[in-house]
């Protein structure tokens, strides 16, 4: 892709990256990626906001390659992803500054090794004037690091937001053309990264609500020319909100746990209760994240195996635990052969989740008559208790 005009004098010169199917090695990108940078040309100064991740870095450069003069680098998260080329671009242009905060001029020292007397740092709402475009800058720290900053140009009305907003998602254009599939992507970023940091996203978008935003441009995928929906979704994602919904990450290896499984989702819907399924030996990682987002209860369904739970339930409790979803309630339910600590380890595996346990239930082998009466009980009390706290 090559630079892009989005208004007179600011430019997206950044990389997308169609091919990358997973991050952090991690979570699945499904749509890939794009690292966005932006070239903002003041009547006195240019100022690069953000750079891309290293495996993009010639991408960057010849998006840069009409560029004389930097004057500033505006760095407003050090993770790799934006900040990988920085050293590059500081090599090519010897009289631009680094511009950031002084929590991210420590990470930019420690992780990058940059030169102290490469880096200025700026105060939380410093201007910056380039010349009759001013920049603001509005520290947005944990989105998911303890540095991010957001930057707002005034002139244009332009809020670039970093990871804040951001979607994984690759594009041809600039803005979004298909407000569902990027309210979807940005929610599986949303849920990958921000949700344990819900009460100081809920404060960041407060204070933003201040600002006269007409686009927002994010460091990953596309702008939006209309703000309000994104921020909406936000909003929604970041409140104490939970829907009528009942996730289900399990394993099975010999069908039994899974006999339980299925009853339990057919007895929920009975009742009116959403339920999304995961088996884990094939699940989404990122689908089983955005279910999280706003999911009121969560059950875990693990076989017994070399004494404990399946590894893969244990590794979707580890993960959902540090997530720190929203969830008000959690029950664990499988089948085993003659004993062993799976319901403890995955309780072990839980303890930082806020939710009200519903007990577990665990059979040996294939389930009976009084086993899956035993599930439906487990579903009638969940229909209680979501009813009990006005979940509808
Ligand atoms: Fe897109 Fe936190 O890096």
């Amino acid at each position: 892709m090559e630079p892009r005009k989005i208004t007179e004098g600011v430019f997206w010169v950044g990389a997308v990256d169609w091919d990358r199917r997973l991050f952090d090695s991690l979570i699945p990108l499904p749509d890939g990626t794009s690292y966005n940078a932006y070239l903002i040309k003041g009547t006195g100064k240019t100022a690069l906001l953000d750079t891309v991740d290293p495996a993009m870095t010639g991408v960057l450069m010849a998006n840069l390659a009409g560029v004389e003069k930097i004057d500033y680098v505006v760095v407003h998260h050090a993770e790799q992803d934006h900040s990988g080329s920085l050293p590059a671009v500081l090599e090519k242009y010897p009289l631009a500054k680094a511009v950031c905060n002084a929590k991210c001029k420590d990470f930019l020292m420690d992780l990058l090794h940059l030169p102290e007397d490469r880096i200025v740092t700026v105060a939380d709402g410093e201007l910056l004037d380039l010349g009759g475009k001013t920049l603001e800058f509005i520290f947005t720290p944990w989105v998911h690091w303890p540095e991010t900053t957001s930057t707002f140009l005034r002139e244009d009305g332009i809020l670039f937001s970093c990871d804040l907003f951001g979607s994984h998602l690759s594009f041809p254009g600039l803005y979004v053309d298909d407000e569902q599939k990027v309210c979807e992507a940005s929610k599986r970023y949303f849920a990958e990264v921000m949700m344990p940091f819900r009460p100081t996203i809920k404060k960041h978008l407060e204070r933003l609500s201040g600002f006269a935003i007409k686009t927002i441009a994010p460091s990953h995928g596309p702008l939006y020319k209309d703000p309000s929906c994104i921020m909406d979704s936000h909003r929604y994602w970041v409140s104490d909100k939970v829907s009528n919904t009942v996730i289900i990450p399990f394993a099975t290896m010999h069908g039994s746990t899974e006999m339980m499984v299925e009853r339990l989702a057919g007895s929920l819907y009975r009742r009116g209760i959403k339920v999304e399924r995961f088996n884990l030996a094939n699940a989404d990682t990122g689908r089983l994240t955005m279910a999280l987002v706003d999911a009121a209860t969560v059950v875990f369904a693990s076989p017994t195996v070399l004494g404990g739970a399946h590894p893969l339930v244990i590794s979707a409790a580890f993960l959902i635990n540090a997530l720190r979803p929203k969830l008000r309630y959690s029950a664990i339910i499988g089948s085993l052969g003659w004993g062993g600590k799976m319901a403890e380890q995955v309780s072990a595996n839980i303890g930082g989740l806020k939710a009200e346990s519903l007990g577990t239930i665990l059979v040996k082998g294939r389930p009976r008559q009084d086993d899956l009466a035993k599930i439906d009980s487990l579903a009638e009390l969940i229909e209680a208790k979501h009813k009990e706290s006005g979940i509808h």
